[in-house]
C-alpha cells in the first residue's frame, strides 16, 4: 500500500519559502528533492558526508540500519548465504532478478570463459615491485584493463557494457591471485574452467605448477559465501566513488579502478586487514579491558576496527553470518581454539556490554570475523582487501550499469561552503 505522504516540503529562509517535491521510495524514508533549490532559492545544501543525502536514485541494494536488515533486490542477505551462490548473486544484483536454471548454467559459462586474462598483461604485473601492497596491483592491473580490452569501453553501446560486465567478474579472481602470486614470488596459476569460481580462485592462489593441489569444499563453501556477503552494501564510499567516476562517462575499467582505490581505505575495505592486525596485537584476553578503554579516549586516535558503520545502529547482518562462518571454518579444519577468534569473541562480548559502545550504537560490523577465516584459509593479512574488490566488483558493476540506464544521470558535482579568502588583489612578491 502506498504511504500517505505529502506532495511538498515547504522550505522556509528570510522572506523566502520554496515548495520541494517529495517521493515516497518502496522502502526506507522519504526523500525530498532538492535539485531545483539553488534554481529556487539561491541556497545550496550542505552534508559532508552524504549523511542526509541521497545521490541516486537505485533498486539494486537496501539497507535498514536500525533492523540490521540487508537486502539484494529484496533478498534477504542471511537467506542469499545460506541458500544461493555468489555466481548466481552476480546475475541478480546485475539483471535484478534470480536466473532460471539455463540463464544461471549460461551466465556462469560466460563467465568461466572469460576467465583467462591477456598474456601480455603478465608483463604488467612484473613491472611493480615485489613488495608492493596486492591491493596497489590489483588497483593499477584494473585501471590497464582499459588497455587491453578496447572493444569494451564504450560505455554507449549495451553489447560492450555486457562485455565489460563479464570480463570484470571473470577476471577480477585471476588478477587478485596474480598481485599474491606476484607478491610472494610464485609463478602465475592460470585459471581452471572444471573450477567453480570460488574453487578457481583458492586453486590460482595456492596451488604450484610442482605438485597437485585439491581445492578442500569447506574452504570453497567459505570463500564463496565471503563473496556473497561482500558482493553490493548500498552507495558506500567506494561504490559511490565508481559511480561518480561513471559520470564523467569514463569507461568502465576505470571506474572500478577507481572503486578499489577508495575500498583501500581502512575506515572501508581496509578495516578487514586492520581489525586482525588488531586482534593479533592485543593478543591476550586478559588484555581486551586496556583496548577498549584506548578505544574510548577521545585522545587517543585508537578505534576498535571492525565495530561501527555509518549505516548499521544494530547488528551488522553480514557479521553475524560470517561469525557462525568462523565457527565452522576453523571447527572443521580444527582449530577452534584459535587464540585471535577467542579474543573477538570477548571483546565483542565485552564491547556490546560498555555504555559507551551501546549508547554510539557500536556493533561488530562484517569485517570483525572475515579476517579470521580469511587467516585460517591461508591469506595474508594484504589479500584481505583484493578478495573484498574482487566480490565487491559484482555491487560497483551493477551499480555502474544502473546509472549509465538511468536518464536523469548527471555528472556527479557537489557545491561548496565556501570558507577561503574573499576577492583579493595580487601584491608582488617585491611588496610583501
Ligand atoms: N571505536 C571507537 N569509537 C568509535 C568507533 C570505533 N570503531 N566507531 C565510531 N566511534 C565513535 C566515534 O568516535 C564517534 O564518537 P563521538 O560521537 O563521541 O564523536 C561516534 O562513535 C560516531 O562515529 P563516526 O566516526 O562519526 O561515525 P561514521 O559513520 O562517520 O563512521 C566508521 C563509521 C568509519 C565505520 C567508524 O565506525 C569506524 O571508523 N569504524 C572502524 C573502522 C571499520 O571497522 N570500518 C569498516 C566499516 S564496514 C566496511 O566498510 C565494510
Amino acid at each position: 500500500m502506498a504511504k500517505d505522504i505529502p506532495d511538498t516540503a515547504t522550505l522556509s529562509f528570510g522572506d523566502k519559502s520554496i515548495n520541494l517535491p517529495m517521493s515516497s521510495p518502496t522502502l526506507g524514508p522519504d526523500v525530498v528533492d532538492i535539485r531545483k533549490l539553488y534554481a529556487q532559492g539561491d541556497v545550496f545544501t550542505y552534508d559532508p558526508g552524504f549523511t542526509s543525502t541521497a545521490s541516486c536514485e537505485s533498486a539494486i541494494t537496501y539497507i535498514d540500519g536500525d533492523k540490521g536488515e540487508l537486502l539484494y533486490r529484496g533478498y534477504p542477505i542471511d537467506q542469499l548465504a545460506e541458500k544461493s551462490s555468489f555466481l548466481e548473486v552476480c546475475y541478480l544484483l546485475i539483471y535484478g532478478e534470480l536466473p532460471s536454471a539455463t540463464e544461471l548454467t549460461d551466465f556462469t559459462t560466460r563467465v568461466t570463459h572469460h576467465t583467462m586474462l591477456h598474456e601480455q598483461m603478465t608483463n604488467f604485473f612484473r613491472g611493480f615491485r615485489r613488495d608492493a601492497h596486492p591491493m596497489a596491483i590489483v588497483c593499477g592491473v584494473v585501471g590497464a584493463m582499459s588497455a587491453f580490452y578496447h572493444d569494451s569501453t564504450d560505455i554507449y553501446d549495451p553489447w560492450q557494457r555486457e562485455v565489460a560486465t563479464i570480463r570484470l567478474i571473470a577476471k577480477l579472481p585471476t588478477i587478485c591471485a596474480w598481485a599474491y602470486k606476484y607478491h610472494v614470488g610464485q609463478p602465475f596459476i592460470y585459471p581452471r574452467n572444471d573450477l567453480n569460481y570460488a574453487e578457481n580462485f583458492i586453486h590460482m592462489c595456492f596451488a604450484v605448477p610442482a605438485t597437485e593441489f585439491k581445492v578442500d569444499p569447506i574452504l570453497s563453501k567459505a570463500m564463496d559465501r565471503i563473496f556473497t556477503l561482500h558482493a553490493d552494501h548500498e552507495q558506500n564510499a567506494s561504490t559511490s566513488t565508481v559511480r561518480l567516476a561513471g559520470s564523467s562517462q569514463a569507461n568502465p575499467f576505470a571506474c572500478i579502478a577507481a572503486g578499489v582505490a577508495c575500498l583501500w581505505g581502512p575506515a572501508h575495505g581496509g578495516a578487514n586487514q586492520a581489525c586482525l592486525e588488531m586482534l593479533r596485537e592485543i593478543g591476550t584476553v586478559d588484555r581486551i579491558p586496556e583496548y577498549i578503554e584506548k578505544a574510548k579516549d577521545k585522545a587517543d586516535p585508537f578505534r576498535l576496527m571492525g565495530f561501527g558503520h555509518r549505516v548499521y545502529k544494530n547488528f551488522d547482518p553480514r557479521a553475524n553470518v560470517m561469525k557462525e562462518s568462523a565457527d565452522e571454518v576453523l571447527g572443521l579444519m580444527g582449530i577452534e581454539d584459535n587464540p585471535t577468534l577467542q579474543v573477538a569473541k570477548e571483546l565483542e562480548r565485552i564491547a556490546l556490554q560498555d555504555a559507551y559502545f551501546k549508547e554510539k550504537k557500536l556493533y561488530p560490523n562484517v569485517d570483525f570475523y572475515s579476517g579470521i577465516i580469511l587467516d585460517a584459509m591461508g591469506f595474508p593479512t594484504s589479500m584481505f582487501t583484493p578478495i573484498f574488490a574482487l566480490a565487491r566488483t559484482a555491487g560497483w558493476i551493477s551499480q555502474w550499469k544502473e546509472m549509465i540506464a538511468d536518464p536523469s544521470q548527471k555528472i556527479g558535482r557537489p557545491r561548496q561552503l565556501y570558507t577561503g579568502a574573499p576577492h583579493r588583489d595580487y601584491v608582488p612578491v617585491s611588496e610583501r
